[in-house]
C-alpha cells in the first residue's frame, strides 16, 4: 500500500458540475487524465502520465476500498464508491468515483475512471465509515461492489442490496401475481366469485408497483446521485447506501 505523505486535511470542493477522467493501461498506469483531472490533482501532466495510479492515493482510504475496486472490475462489474484522493500539495478531494473495465473485441485493453462532486453529507458519512474501516471498527461488514454489507451468516440481510436488476423483477412479478392465482384458486374452490380475480389483480398490481418504486426506482435514482446516506452523515454514522442505518445493512 502506497502511502502518499505529507496531508494538509486541507479540502478543495470541486465544481458541481466538474467531471475528473482518468484511464489505465491494465496495469493501472496512467495512460489519460483530461485537464480538470490533471489540474484538481495539482500535477502536471508529464508527472501523471505513465505513473501508476496510487500516485493521487489519499492515506485515509482504507485498503479495503481499493481491494473491492480491483475485484469488482477484475469481474467485468462497474465500481462507484466516494474516493478521497490526494492532491500534490497534500490536500484533498472527495469523488464519486465510478470505475470500469474497457475491452477492444472482448480483450481487456485497461480501465477507466470519470469522478464527480460528491456531497457535503455523503463525504461525512464516507469520512467517518473509511475511518471505522482502517481502525478495524466494522467487524461484521466488508464493502462488496462499492456496498457496505454484511458478511458471514448475516449475509443474506444485505442479499437486496447486492441483488442484479432481472432477480429484482422477477420477484415483482411474483409479487404481482401472487394475488391473483390465490383468489383463482380460492374462487375456483368456493364455486362461484370470479369478481375476486381482478379484485385481487388490483391489489397485485398495487403491491408491484410499490416493490418496483422500493426496489428498482428508488435505488437507481440514489445510485446515479447519493452514495452515502444524509441521515447517516447528520448522525455521523456509516451507513448503507441504499440509506438504511448499519444495523440494518
Ligand atoms: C482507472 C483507475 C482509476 C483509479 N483511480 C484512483 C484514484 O482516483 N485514486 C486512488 O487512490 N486510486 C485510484 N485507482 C486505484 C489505484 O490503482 C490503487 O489501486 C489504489 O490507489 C491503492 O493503492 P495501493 O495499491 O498502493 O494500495 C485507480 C485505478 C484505476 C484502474
Amino acid at each position: 500500500m502506497k502511502v502518499n505523505l505529507p496531508v494538509t486535511q486541507r479540502e478543495l470542493k470541486l465544481p458541481a458540475d466538474a467531471t475528473l477522467l482518468s484511464t489505465t493501461d491494465t496495469q493501472s498506469r496512467i495512460t489519460y487524465a483530461n485537464g480538470a483531472f490533471i489540474q484538481v490533482s495539482g500535477f502536471q501532466r508529464e508527472e501523471l502520465m505513465g505513473q501508476a495510479h496510487n500516485l493521487v492515493r489519499h492515506p485515509d482510504m482504507p485498503p479495503q476500498a481499493f481491494a473491492d475496486m480491483w475485484r469488482t472490475i477484475k469481474s467485468g462489474q462497474p465500481w462507484t464508491a466516494l474516493v478521497k484522493n490526494r492532491r500534490k500539495n497534500g490536500d484533498h478531494y472527495w469523488v464519486r468515483a465510478n470505475a470500469t473495465a474497457v475491452r477492444r473485441n472482448g480483450e481487456l485493453i485497461g480501465y477507466m475512471s470519470v469522478r464527480t462532486r460528491a456531497s457535503d453529507l455523503e463525504t461525512a458519512a464516507a469520512e467517518k465509515l473509511y475511518a471505522d474501516l482502517r481502525e478495524g471498527r466494522m467487524k461484521g461488514f466488508e464493502i462488496d461492489r462499492g456496498l457496505l454489507v454484511r458478511k458471514g451468516w448475516l449475509r443474506w440481510l444485505s442479499a437486496f442490496k447486492l441483488m442484479t436488476l432481472a432477480p429484482r423483477v422477477a420477484i415483482g412479478l411474483a409479487l404481482a401475481l401472487v394475488p391473483v392465482v390465490g383468489a383463482a384458486l380460492a374462487a375456483a374452490a368456493a364455486g362461484g366469485a370470479l369478481i375476486a380475480v381482478p379484485a385481487a389483480a388490483l391489489v397485485g398490481f398495487g403491491l408491484a408497483t410499490w416493490y418496483f418504486q422500493a426496489q428498482i426506482v428508488g435505488p437507481s435514482r440514489r445510485r446515479s446521485g447519493r452514495r452515502f446516506s444524509s441521515r447517516a452523515a447528520s448522525r455521523s454514522s456509516p451507513t448503507c447506501s441504499t440509506g438504511s442505518t448499519r444495523s440494518a445493512c
